[in-house]
């Protein structure tokens, strides 16, 4: 087995003697065939390349990789991380049914299922991050389909207790998927502790360069469709002629389900380009992301220290709440994100945030360059102060998303911004 640098740069794509050794970008729309009944062949059972709506050889190669490093079987990339999120539930909701969901989740994601799957008549049930496992057993329905959560939760940095939702989930005979985006695989593997299915925005870390914005669903491959919940899984598609998913597939059922249907009908395939630049930053991925988490450790530590800071979060410091789950599920690091709430409420974060030089406010995170966003100003703003502070959200927080340039050039910065505050 190999190891995550060697994965980042070799799996997905190992060129044959005389191919390139950079995987190419297979920039067509179409694959050129000999003959009809070979084409037929392939509207039954997607073996090869058809059209890159729903498959290309570059953004195969990504995939492969991706599934790698996290250790499934298989894995769908999609044009974003809310793509992502939404075809995660769609393979196995529809109308009438209910998820489950922490509500330490990113805000979109919360709006997507709060609001907008709500439209589509699909219920989510949200509860604490730190529910235990009576409260998460009440929050089931008799229609509820799947739990979800958020390795570490974007932006209130809440650890989830992946081994806890993934039992009760399992206890129900339903999956449990999560959101890995600001762990990435390299810092944890969600289905070494149960996960059933993994997704990504890629835009954050993966890509890592702020290029293309991107998403990813991993299929642990561990679940059991067959249980008797899930009859789209195991009875006839007539979309397909007919194909059964589990007994065609096995178990490629749910990632295959997912391009077969999902993607063939809302279409949200990424550019092979895309896909290029996405492996540029997986190639370095087990390099980047235990210096960021070096580098979120020393800022979170002098953020403790500040005069001008109330309180911070970052699960790497021993005194923060989620540090034994952090221990258990990131080996202790996670990542350059660190949120802190400056003393002075909204107000002082604005000013604070107006004065730094080298750091830019923009609305992006897990960054190779150091960036900073006020979530209850910014992303968070469709969400009513109760459900920000369900979602961890006080209104003078910030979220500072630490880059790989020079610590000393980062402090520089935040201690000449934060002497502009009173
Ligand atoms: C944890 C998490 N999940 C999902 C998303 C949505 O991803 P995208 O912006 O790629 O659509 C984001 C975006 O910030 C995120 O931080």
């Amino acid at each position: 087995m190999m190891h995550d640098e060697t994965k980042c740069l070799h799996s997905g794509y190992r060129p044959k003697s005389g191919e390139p050794s950079v995987m190419p970008i297979v920039q067509s729309t179409t694959y050129r065939f000999d003959s009809t009944a070979h084409v037929a062949e392939l509207f039954d059972r997607p073996t090869e390349y058809l059209y890159s709506r729903f498959a290309n050889p570059t953004v195969d190669a990504v995939e492969k990789k991706i599934a790698d490093l996290e250790g499934g079987v298989g894995a769908m990339c999609t044009s974003s991380g809310q793509a992502a999120a939404l075809l995660s539930v769609l393979n196995i909701c529809q109308a009438g049914d209910s998820i489950i969901c922490s509500s330490a989740v990113y805000g979109g994601t919360f709006n997507l299922f709060a609001v907008t799957l709500k439209r589509f008549g699909i219920e989510c049930v949200f509860i604490p991050p730190d529910a235990d496992e009576t409260e998460i057993n009440r929050a089931f329905r008799q229609n509820t389909r799947l739990i979800f959560g958020e390795t570490l939760a974007n932006p209130a940095l809440v650890v989830c207790d992946i081994e806890k939702f993934a039992r009760v989930a399992h206890a129900h005979n339903v999956p449990f998927i999560i959101d890995n985006t600001f762990a990435t695989p390299i810092l944890c593997k969600p289905f070494q502790f149960g996960a059933d299915i993994v997704i990504h925005s890629t835009s954050k870390y993966m890509d890592g360069h702020a290029l293309q914005v991107g998403g990813v669903i991993v299929d642990g491959g561990n679940f059991n469709w067959k249980n008797g919940k899930f009859p789209e899984f195991t009875t006839p598609d007539d979309s397909y002629h007919g194909l059964i998913y589990t007994e065609e597939f096995g178990q490629l059922a749910y990632i295959i389900k997912a391009r077969m249907q999902l993607m063939r009908d809302f279409g949200v395939y990424p550019a092979a380009h895309s896909a290029f630049l996405l492996n540029l930053g997986l190639e370095t991925l087990a390099i980047r992301m235990p210096r960021y988490a070096e580098q979120g450790q020393r800022i979170a530590k002098y953020l403790t220290e500040s005069p001008k800071v109330e309180d911070v979060s970052y699960p790497g410091l021993s005194s923060d709440k989620y540090y034994p789950l952090a221990k258990k599920y990131l080996g202790g690091k996670t990542s350059g994100v660190v949120t802190f709430i400056i003393r002075g409420g909204r107000k002082n974060a604005a000013r604070f945030m107006d004065n730094l030089h080298l750091i830019s406010n923009e609305v992006h995170v897990a960054d190779i360059r150091t960036c900073v966003l006020h979530p209850a100003s910014e992303t968070h703003r469709q969400l009513t102060d109760e459900q920000l502070l369900a979602a961890g959200i006080h209104p003078g927080m910030i979220r500072l998303s630490v880059g790989l340039e020079n610590i000393d050039d980062i402090l520089t910065d935040l201690e000449q911004a934060f002497s502009k505050v009173d």
